[in-house]
């Protein structure tokens, strides 16, 4: 499995949003450890929970920055967001079904969710506001 690494073209020019990004890439970094390393269902499900708080506390601050600023692709932003925590959502199920390449699977995916996200929707965005 490859894993997903920070690379200088995703960053969206702004020091803590760039921070935050490379904490989320470790996080999903170690849910592939954590599936790799076949922890127990119940260890998987408690981790993505909490990769998905801490993901969902990274796009609710983006989205608040978004509506104050008006911005213009709010709406297609947000929906890609929504997108991605639909997907951990799935992964959480697969993991408490123990279904073990469905969940190494739906992590990989999660590796292009970010690399595309991180490129196009935030960067955009924190040129417009930044
Ligand atoms: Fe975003
Ligand atoms: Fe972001």
């Amino acid at each position: 499995m490859t894993y997903l690494e920070w690379k200088p073209e995703f960053s969206v020019g702004v020091p803590a949003v760039d921070f935050e990004h490379q904490e989320l890439i470790a996080l999903i970094n170690q849910l592939h450890e954590s599936l790799q390393a076949g922890e127990s269902p119940d260890r998987l499900q408690q981790f993505v929970g909490e990769l998905n708080a801490r993901i969902s506390a990274h796009f609710a601050l983006e989205e608040k920055l978004m509506r104050e600023a008006r911005y213009d692709q709010y709406a297609e932003h947000k929906q890609d967001h929504e997108a991605l925590l639909d997907e951990i959502a799935d992964i959480g199920d697969a993991v408490g079904d123990d279904s073990e390449a469905r969940s190494d699977e739906l992590a990989g995916q999660l590796d292009e969710w970010f690399s595309v996200h991180f490129r196009t929707h935030d960067a955009r965005l924190h040129q417009k506001l930044g």
